[in-house]
């Protein structure tokens, strides 16, 4: 009986390792090709380049949001510099940051998802996050996650509201 499973395990493990034989290899090589950019960007020690969060930035978002984080005018993808540090600062610009699309459909766990978010919080909005800034966890993204909002432009233009009368004013064009 025992012998049975750990057989069916091994051949499951085996299988699992053959799909993602060449899978691994494109994501070593994207990683090699996100060091080698970050190097040419200046950015510091192969350490930092090689953080877990940053190589899924890379991988999932940068496509669209640019290696500098920067995201494309020209493509409607908004930067993600200084902006998101102001929206986390209310509790639906907290949801709202785990409920964009290229969260909700992304094939990362929620606890990838929290990390490439306090990531980029710590990366691009350093100045404007709050002192008490409380990092997101898996569980509370999960539970933001699976809320779809029909209309996530609605949710951002409720926040921007919202700020707008604590007199904080966001403008994507100034960045
Ligand atoms: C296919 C392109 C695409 C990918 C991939 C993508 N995004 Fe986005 N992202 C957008 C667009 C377009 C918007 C703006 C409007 C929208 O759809 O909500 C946006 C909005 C955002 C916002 C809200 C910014 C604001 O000020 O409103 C955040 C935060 C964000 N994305 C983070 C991420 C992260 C983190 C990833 C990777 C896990 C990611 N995105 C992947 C295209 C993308």
């Amino acid at each position: 009986m025992h012998g049975g499973g750990r057989a069916r395990r091994g051949g499951s493990a085996a299988t699992r390792l053959n799909r993602l034989g060449p899978r691994v290899a494109l994501v070593s090589k994207v990683l090699a090709a996100g060091c080698a950019l970050g190097a040419l960007f200046g950015l510091s020690p192969p350490a930092r380049a090689m953080d877990y969060a940053r190589q899924n930035y890379i991988l999932h978002c940068a496509g669209c949001h640019q290696l500098d984080g920067r995201g494309s005018a020209a493509n409607d993808v908004p930067t993600l510099h200084r902006i998101p540090g102001l929206l986390v600062t209310i509790a639906r610009g907290r949801e709202f940051l785990a409920q964009v699309p290229g969260i909700i459909y992304s094939p990362l766990s929620n606890a990838e998802v929290a990390e490439i978010l306090n990531w980029m919080l710590g990366e691009y909005n350093k100045d404007e996050l709050p002192k008490d800034f409380a990092p997101y966890t898996a569980a509370e993204v999960g539970k933001y996650r699976a809320i779809r909002p029909p209309s996530i432009m609605d949710v951002r233009a409720e926040v921007l509201t919202e700020l707008a009368k604590r007199g904080i004013t966001v403008d994507y064009q100034a960045h």
